[in-house]
């Protein structure tokens, strides 16, 4: 961890091994090391059938072209699917599910699902879930697996509605009851652990800001400086895969 600087990531360990309701909040960074390309790292920038990402990514696109945008993120699903999770991902997975800490919660900006593949629970999931589709009348939510390839737009098996993908797009609010879940479980958090993320998208950006103003310790894993650098307490320059592992898993 040539890159990384050793004495923020000490005085990260000793924040650690104090904390007891911990939240991770992470965004596309924590995917790079499992090839997934950040957004603002040009991974959402570009051009598909000669149409742009924001474009295919829309609401508008829902009501105009249900199909197309299923072949759209039937394709990237196709993508993420060849992708496996890192020890980024491995190292909150276990931490979580170890009796290290009081309280782990895991919120997410990703909608990759690599979390879960690492064997996380419970993830508040705010932009959505690449591998389920959601009823476009009733809300029902089903994963891929059970609804199957062949028909684009699935048919929802309660209503018989269309479905869409279950994902957040351009234009659209977040999910209420996940958004509400993860700024009361920031409030009440002594430690939030910001990784891989720009902070740049209102709403989710606004949790490490609420953790903060209501006491908490703020620590950033990231390799670049971000608009949140300035107000946290620690910033630990290094990637994910390589800082989370001994930060969560191993105590000081
Ligand atoms: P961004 O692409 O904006 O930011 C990714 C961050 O990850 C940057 O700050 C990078 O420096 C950092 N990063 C890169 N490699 C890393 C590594 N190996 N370890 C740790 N950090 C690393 O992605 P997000 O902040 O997730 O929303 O973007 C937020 C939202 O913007 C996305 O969820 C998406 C987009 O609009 C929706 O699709 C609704």
């Amino acid at each position: 961890m040539e890159s990384m600087n050793q004495e923020e990531f000490e005085r990260a360990k000793i924040i650690l091994s104090g904390s007891k309701k911990v939240l991770v909040f992470t965004g596309a960074g924590i995917s790079t090391e499992s090839g997934v390309p950040t957004f603002r790292g040009g991974g959402g920038a570009g051009v598909w059938r000669g149409m742009p990402f924001e474009q295919l990514s829309s609401a508008e696109m829902i009501e105009r072209d249900l199909p197309l945008v299923w072949e759209w993120f039937d394709y990237r699903r196709g993508v993420v699917s060849e992708r496996e999770p890192n020890h980024g991902h491995f190292a909150i997975a276990k931490a979580q599910n170890s009796d290290r800490f009081e309280e782990l919660i895991l919120v997410t900006q990703n909608i990759d699902g690599l979390h879960h593949a690492a064997g996380s629970h419970d993830v508040i999931e705010l932009h959505g879930n690449i591998h389920q589709a959601r009823c476009l009348s009733c809300e029902n939510l089903q994963y891929l697996t059970e609804v199957g390839e062949d028909e684009r737009p699935p048919v929802c098996s309660e209503c018989f509605d269309s479905m869409r993908p279950n994902v957040v797009l351009f234009g659209e609010a977040l999910d209420e009851d996940a958004l509400l879940k993860a700024y009361e479980k920031a409030a009440a958090c002594d430690l939030c652990i910001v990784v891989g993320t720009s902070a740049v998208v209102y709403p989710a950006n606004m949790i490490p800001k609420i953790a903060k103003r209501e006491g908490a310790f703020v620590i950033e894993i990231n390799p670049e400086e971000t608009e949140l650098t300035a107000s946290v307490d620690i910033s630990v320059r290094g990637n994910a895969a390589e800082v989370l592992p001994t930060l969560l898993v191993k105590e000081v």
